[in-house]
């Protein structure tokens, strides 16, 4: 077999002729970024062939030049029967920790997004039994005790009892006298015991909630007895090496082996956060007794491994909406391994589990005649409009901007993230608060919001996206075609100036008019306009706070009066929780899965003319945004 040989790390591998080098290095743990998915659209996974030949198809993307000086795409090259050497450049800024950290949240459970009155009922408990000694004259057996001790407290319900916990019962009966405590999962007539422990451990009991996103991932871990929220980490996807959005991915996963590498990536990231959860509050893994993950389809299919090809195909049929319980040694997460995994059901290819939660947060669950608007701003944008009559939902691709992906120097909403910046009119310079006050490290999306709405109503950046270069600004320099603005310099960042250019604007712009225009279009095909809202919830990961103001100035969300907007944060993440802590949630949120029904964006014709006309600040047409002020004129011309 022949020989490929990577620098400059110097890693063989050997691989048939026909393997793409994307796939060969990653086999040997070379990271190559890949946003498009190896679809050989983005030009991102460029190497080098320095000895040898490939069958290289890098046609529209490589340059003459490149192809002259070797370079191939990393995913369209395939080996061929000799030994090559390929170089692999730098990806400094992809390797550079900007998707890699993983940081303690400040926002945990928002209580006040509960109905003031719920159930605490969570669908795992623990529960004290003592269980009488073997006794010669009845010969009932461990299992007969076990299930009549259980029987007395909780009625004549069918116990089952999987093979992992029957192995258990005999030891775990015997070491301290029967007195046992059993975890225990319910549903309408049957009670499963997933768990067996000696003596009395119902105060060591825990669960997660899990927000899988395209881009970050979210872990709380949860006290199930007091229904509290004790830790809560959040890390960028592992996935996002392998295409930065949902379509990317499913194109990536076209192979088995690599449908298999997604789901390793995911559980990677995921089991990580969980043992940071447990370890920063000594808990140990096997104590978490159950999870609740919800995610959109495309993260729920590649969580479990299933072929997710069919999300994106005509008629666009994911292979589940609602999927069984499953143990967590199944789904493989690192908790009580005979646990179950509670997935969030989803409506259709691309309004997931993680819509079902969210909407558990607002009054679309409670069931009124006022008619609302969700929003969800992630990766993908998705929405809902609805009442206790209908719910109609749909989805957009907004891209990782609002996340900090594809920004240059953008950040997840964590400690360090510029979160908040003013634009002085005159001088054009900023002033910025941080998350945690710290250094500035990077910007996140709500950073993002109110630094191009302040840029924009000091008439620093026009409704185009573009920078002014005719005033005297020394935090603009237009030395490219491109003008950057300069957040934060050397000397407040203590390392790199934190800079951002036009084209970071631009994928801003992009992300808030697909979602803007998808909730035009949505109204629409309901013969509403947004003046018909009751309330605006809008949901993301813009951690604390979301500056609605300065949403509405860029065109992100409708120009509407204040009360009527809601920010509810991570509600998937939310949601997860209260199905966690009640079962109530769980049936409530199957229910508004069932309810909802589906429109796809990809087929209609006018989503195409409404994003448009939603590429400028804050719109086309001025009259949708009347409490928008018009830029100021600056007078510093330069000379
Ligand atoms: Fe190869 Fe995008 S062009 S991954």
């Amino acid at each position: 077999m022949p020989t490929i040989t990577f620098q400059p790390m110097g890693i063989e591998t050997d691989a048939s002729p026909g393997t793409p080098l994307l796939d060969a290095a990653r086999a040997v743990g070379i990271e190559i970024h890949s946003p498009c998915g190896g679809e050989g659209t983005c030009g991102k996974c460029i190497v080098r062939v320095l000895s040898g030949e490939v069958d290289s198809d890098g046609a529209g993307v490589l340059s003459r030049s490149e192809v002259a000086d070797g370079y191939v795409l990393a995913c369209r090259a395939k080996a061929l029967a000799q030994d090559i050497v390929i170089e692999v450049p730098d990806q400094a800024g992809w390797e550079g920790g900007k998707f890699t950290d993983a940081s303690e949240d400040a926002h945990l459970v928002r209580k006040e997004l509960l109905p003031q009155k719920w159930d605490y009922d969570p669908l795992a408990v623990k529960w004290f039994i003592e269980v009488p000694e073997a006794q010669l004259e009845d010969g009932l057996s461990d299992l007969e005790r076990l299930t009549r001790a259980i029987q007395r407290q909780w009625g004549k319900m069918d116990v089952r009892v999987g093979l992992p916990v029957l192995r258990r019962i005999a030891g775990e009966l015997r070491k301290d006298d029967g007195r046992v405590t059993a975890t225990l999962i319910r549903d309408e007539k049957r009670l499963f015991v997933v768990g067996i422990e000696a003596g009395d451990t119902t105060v060591r009991h825990y669960g997660i909630a899990v927000d899988i996103g395209t881009t970050t991932l979210a872990v709380q871990l949860v006290y199930l007895p007091l229904a509290e929220v004790v830790a809560t980490r959040s890390g960028y996807n592992d996935q996002i090496a392998c295409g930065l959005d949902v379509i990317s991915r499913i194109n990536y996963a076209k192979t088995p082996e690599r449908l298999e590498e997604l789901r390793k990536r995911v559980l990677n990231t995921l089991n990580q956060l969980v043992h940071q959860v447990c370890e920063s509050h000594d808990v140990q893994t096997r104590e978490v007794v159950n999870a609740v993950i919800s995610g959109n389809t495309t993260m729920t299919h590649l969580l479990l491994g299933l072929n997710p090809e069919y999300i994106r195909l005509a008629p666009y049929t994911p292979t589940l909406a609602e999927a069984p319980f499953l143990t967590a040694e199944e789904v493989g997460v690192d908790i009580n391994p005979e646990s179950w995994v509670c997935l969030s059901p989803s409506v259709g290819s691309y309004v997931g589990g993680d819509i079902t939660a969210g909407l558990l947060c607002t009054d679309l669950a409670a069931g009124t005649e006022d008619v609302s608007l969700f929003i969800d701003i992630g990766t993908n944008g998705e929405i809902v409009v609805g009442n206790e009559d209908f719910l109609l939902t749909c989805a957009c691709s907004a891209g990782p901007a609002f996340e900090g992906g594809g920004i240059g120097c953008g950040m997840r909403a964590s400690l360090g993230a510029i979160e908040r910046v003013e634009v002085d009119p005159d001088t054009g310079l900023p002033t910025f608060s941080t998350i945690g006050e710290s250094a500035p490290k990077g910007i996140c999306g709500s950073g993002m919001i109110t630094l191009l709405a302040s840029l924009f109503t000091t008439g620093w950046l026009d409704a185009a996206g573009k920078l002014d270069r005719t005033r005297r600004c020394s935090a603009i320099s237009a030395e490219s075609r491109h003008a950057a603005y300069t957040l934060a310099t050397a000397e407040q960042t203590g390392a790199e100036p934190l800079i951002i250019t036009e084209l970071d604007i631009q994928n801003i712009i992009r992300a808030k008019a697909a979602i803007y225009s998808a909730c035009c279009l949505l109204l629409e095909q309901v013969g509403l306009t947004f003046d018909d809202l009751a309330n605006v919830y809008i949901a993301g990961g813009f951690g604390r706070f979301l500056d609605l103001e300065k949403a509405t100035v860029l065109g992100l969300i409708p120009d509407l009066p204040a009360e009527r907007f809601h920010y509810i944060g991570n509600a998937s993440l939310m949601g997860s929780y209260m199905v966690l802590v009640s079962r109530d949630f769980r049936q409530r949120q199957l229910d508004l899965a069932r309810r909802m029904t589906y429109m796809e964006l990809n087929t209609n014709p006018s989503y195409m003319d409404q994003y448009t006309g939603a590429l400028f600040l804050p719109h086309t047409d001025p009259d949708r945004f009347p409490s928008v002020t018009q830029p100021k004129q600056g007078t510093n011309k330069k000379n």
